[in-house]
């Protein structure tokens, strides 16, 4: 129907007879000339309607916003001084000869240059959202990121392999989604949290280099950078170091952001999870933010100040102080609002030293705790947190988590209250792992990756001997202070799977259960293998700019995982619950979604 796209007639087709078709945009009407602006997935292009073309021009009069039509004129340069710099058809107009109603539409819920519309509205409109031209380069530049990733991973020998998405339960962390089974009554499947267990698979299968753009299903707590269902770039690999695996994915994310952005990533820098929880709080830090905790526990374990005194003595607690270059000009309010915040991250307080006059010593601090530290804790804490006139250092003391938790979050509100918190890209890699963590609630071992990954060293004996000491061969890519990507070197030897299932105090029975045939496989000739997953989506969302993985997704879900287009999840008929050997306990009305 159309010879051009509305964004691509530009000043080289001046005097060209051409048809274009699209959405009505705008219509304006300036004394007695009708102006369109027509869209279409190229861009904008002005169309003007003069009164010479009667039947055009009646036709143009009746046109709304989002109406579809066919027009076709002849494309001149606009009048002097009309150019519109930010089109890319900005130079010239299309002169209206004829036009065609292709459909009608209603008035639209929302305009699309409204950039206040709620996102419930956007959603349940979605096909008209994706009409705004942002929407419509957000799922272009993800598909060009797509199409980057398979050609380098074709060029590195990976095969694309599809696995099960009715399958069992793989432990990634989260709550699985379930799909009941008509043909085996009382028996479910699990979508998968992802293919963990089918590409190690495919590695004792001899494949050697495994790849999948895999849709991923996990029932979980929702934000900004979390979807019930997601996708990763899942690879896996045998016969390669960590470090090998680690290079290849650095090359492949190096790469994207080059042949995308133009950005050059550089080399990513290695830091250790201990480091990166000591310097900044996170186990994801974001490094164009300069500010960095420092722990003042010793110095502090004989002060009068019970706050600081108690934990500095337990080995379970942090204090710890975060400077703030220029933070002094905070006011009381300002510093109470972020005692307030620090309190979402359990923190019982924050306290703080306000740096007004380094060089009058102790009168030249503005505290409510200065008057309980002696002299060498205060000299201390000003030198080793590098405070000069005119900074604040907050402090937290309480359990680890709670001060890397809290302490961690400030630094990253306060990075972009100040304005401290640099552009541009900051990638790296946190290695050195934990392989458990203590689960104080529950009295267990839990794994920080997932229960296939390789300890290091590679010894079921030493594992069992200091679980809490063993690192493991885990490692995270984070960019921006958003992780991206994680992976490892996986177990590949049988007793080992089988002591980090014991540590997890997963029984016998249960690992027969569950991995009996992972298990089974290992001893059938597993060669050592290792991966990772790119979180897709959030990778996108960052090179696209954006906030929200919601942005580059086409149809996501809201934060409490409904769909408010199709009105997903939805009620079955009684009918179809019982072939399911299913009886619901909720009474229809409060139905989920309703
Ligand atoms: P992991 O659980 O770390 O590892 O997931 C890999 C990456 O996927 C992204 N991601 C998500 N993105 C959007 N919504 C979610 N709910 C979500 N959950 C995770 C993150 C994350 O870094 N099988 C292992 C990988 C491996 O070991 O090879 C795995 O899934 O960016
Ligand atoms: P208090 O002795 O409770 O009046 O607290 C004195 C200062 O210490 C106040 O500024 C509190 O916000 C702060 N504070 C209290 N508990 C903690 C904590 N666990 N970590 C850091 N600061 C705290």
């Amino acid at each position: 129907m159309r010879s051009h796209y509305c964004g691509q007639v530009t000043e080289a087709l001046t005097g060209q007879t051409v048809t274009v078709c699209g959405w009505v945009h705008r219509r304006r009407d300036h004394g007695g000339v009708i102006f369109i602006d027509l869209r279409d997935r190229e861009g904008l292009l002005q169309c003007v309607f003069d009164p010479d073309t009667q039947e055009a021009f009646a036709a143009a009069d009746k046109l709304r916003s989002e109406y579809v039509v066919k027009i076709s004129g002849r494309v001149r340069p606009r009048p002097a001084g009309t150019e519109n710099a930010n089109l890319a058809t900005g130079k010239v107009e299309l002169l209206a000869k004829d036009i065609e109603l292709l459909n009608r539409a209603e008035t639209p819920p929302f305009h699309l240059d409204d950039e206040t519309v709620g996102e419930d509205t956007r959603l349940k409109y979605r096909y008209i959202d994706l009409r705004r031209p942002q929407m419509q380069k957000n799922l272009r530049l993800r598909h060009d990121v797509i199409k980057r990733i398979r050609d380098f991973m074709d060029a590195n020998g990976f095969v694309d392999v599809e696995t099960p998405i009715l399958t069992k339960a793989t432990p990634e962390g989260a709550r699985d989604y379930l799909v009941p089974s008509r043909t085996h009554p009382g028996k479910f499947f699990a979508l998968p949290q992802s293919p963990q267990l089918f590409k190690q698979l495919l590695m004792m299968s001899g494949l050697d280099r495994y790849y999948q753009i895999a849709r991923c299903f996990r029932d979980e707590d929702l934000r900004a950078d979390r979807q019930p269902e997601f996708t990763q770039l899942d690879v896996e690999t045998s016969f390669l170091t960590q470090e090998q695996i680690m290079a290849l994915i650095e090359g492949l994310v190096k790469d994207l952001f080059q042949g995308v952005l133009g950005v050059d990533l550089g080399t990513l820098p290695h830091m250790s999870y201990e480091e990166a929880m000591r310097r900044y709080g996170s186990d994801k830090p974001d490094l164009r933010n300069p500010l960095e905790l420092v722990d003042v526990k010793d110095l502090v374990a004989d002060v009068d100040f019970k706050v600081f005194a108690a934990p500095a003595v337990d080995p379970k607690c942090r204090v710890t102080a975060l400077r703030v270059p220029g933070g002094a000009k905070l006011s009381r309010g300002e510093i109470d609002k972020y005692t307030e915040f620090v309190k979402i991250y359990g923190a019982r307080g924050l306290a703080y030293i306000v740096v007004d006059d380094k060089a009058k010593g102790r009168d030249g601090l503005r505290s409510p705790i200065v008057k309980n530290l002696h002299d060498a804790a205060l000299a201390g804490i000003l030198e080793r947190s590098g405070a000069q006139t005119g900074d604040v250092i907050f402090f937290g003391a309480d359990k680890s988590k709670v001060v890397s938790d809290a302490l961690g979050a400030l630094r990253l509100k306060i990075g972009n209250d100040l304005g401290l918190t640099a552009g541009g890209w900051r990638a790296l890699w946190v290695v050195d792992w934990p392989m458990f963590e203590w689960d104080e609630d529950d009295s267990r071992w839990v794994s920080l990756h997932h229960p296939f990954t390789a300890p290091k060293p590679f010894d079921a004996a030493a594992l069992r001997a200091d679980p809490g000491a063993t690192l493991s061969q885990g490692y995270d890519i984070v960019l921006n202070g958003v992780e991206i990507g994680g992976g490892s070197v996986r177990i590949h030897a049988p007793d080992v799977q089988q002591a980090v299932f014991d540590l997890l105090g997963i029984g016998a029975e249960e690992q027969q259960e569950k991995f009996g045939f992972l298990l089974e496989a290992l001893s059938y000739g597993a060669p050592p293998h290792g991966g990772l997953a790119l979180g897709l989506d959030r990778l996108v969302m960052l090179m696209a700019g954006g906030q929200s993985i919601r942005e580059v997704i086409a149809f996501p879900k809201t934060q409490t995982a409904f769909d408010p287009l199709t009105q997903a999840p939805s009620e079955v008929d009684a009918r179809s619950l019982r072939e399911l050997s299913i009886r619901s306990t909720v009474q229809p009305k409060e139905a989920p979604g309703s």
